[in-house]
């Protein structure tokens, strides 16, 4: 729900805008002024979107919106340039237009209280890896660790790809689609991912990976199940609490 969340959030930014601007324009008969416009949505999408709590980079998006818009509009545009840059949107965020499942990326903090998390020599999955911003620092912390990324946006998992290449890190990075992908291999999975996969989520791992093992999903629980432990970051920041799931024996 959040892009209608977000959606709601502008457009209630450009209705204030333009309910405000509407009588000044009419009753002093004066043109619109299109650039104080885009500029005065932009600032009441940022507070809009503050006082929503919402993360730092739905603001940044929130404030620049229609100030861009109305800047691409100054110019004669290629009409193959929307294109252009839809296609290459859709390489960063497949994940957002296939499955709500955007691309925003686990930090370092997170590396280290994973790291703290499992035991010696497991085998780690994290499904949807992004650009590998969690298993990258994971490998440094935790050399003795089996890491493996899939991912199936192009552009983050060539990324991705190439930080690992550089860094020589030891790690598995796959190109592909973590639901086709099995998972009895591992002893636990990571995912940082959105409210709407995470009951299907839970059917997949709870019928291919072994009892016992373990389930690490940050920012997001899983509807109805109640997590073995929840570790809220020390900060008290809800996008960064992990819940922990332990495999049961009986199959959901
Ligand atoms: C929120 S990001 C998390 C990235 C990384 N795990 C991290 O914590 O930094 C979720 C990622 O899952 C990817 N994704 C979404 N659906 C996927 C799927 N079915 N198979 C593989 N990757 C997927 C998205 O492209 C996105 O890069």
């Amino acid at each position: 729900m959040t892009h209608q969340r977000q959606l709601a959030l502008q457009a209630a930014a450009a209705l204030i805008v333009l309910s405000l601007a509407w009588p000044y324009h009419y009753l002093r008969d004066t043109p619109w002024d299109w650039q104080t416009l885009a500029l005065a949505i932009g600032g009441t999408g940022l507070v809009l979107a503050h006082l929503a709590r919402q993360p730092w980079w739905w603001r940044v998006i929130h404030a620049l919106f229609a100030p861009l818009l109305w800047f691409a509009l100054q110019f004669e545009l290629p009409p193959a340039l929307p294109l252009f840059l839809f296609i290459l949107l859709f390489l960063f965020f497949r994940g957002a237009a296939n499955g709500q499942i955007p691309l925003y990326l686990s930090g370092q903090a997170t590396a280290g209280r994973i790291a703290a998390l499992l035991p010696p020599g497991s085998r780690l999955l994290d499904v949807g890896a992004g650009i590998g911003s969690l298993l990258l620092p994971l490998a440094r912390h935790r050399p003795d660790l089996h890491l493996t990324g899939i991912e199936y946006a192009p552009l983050p998992w060539l990324i991705g790809k190439g930080r690992i290449l550089i860094r020589r890190a030891p790690i598995a990075w796959r190109w592909g689609d973590f639901w086709a992908h099995p998972l009895g291999e591992y002893d636990a999975l990571y995912c940082f991912l959105s409210p709407a996969p995470m009951e299907n989520l839970w059917h997949k791992v709870t019928a291919e990976m072994r009892p016992g093992s373990l389930l690490i999903s940050k920012a997001f629980p899983i509807p109805g199940v109640s997590p073995e432990t929840v570790r809220e970051a020390a900060d008290g920041n809800p996008d960064d609490t992990l819940y922990l799931y332990r495999i049961p024996r009986e199959r959901a």
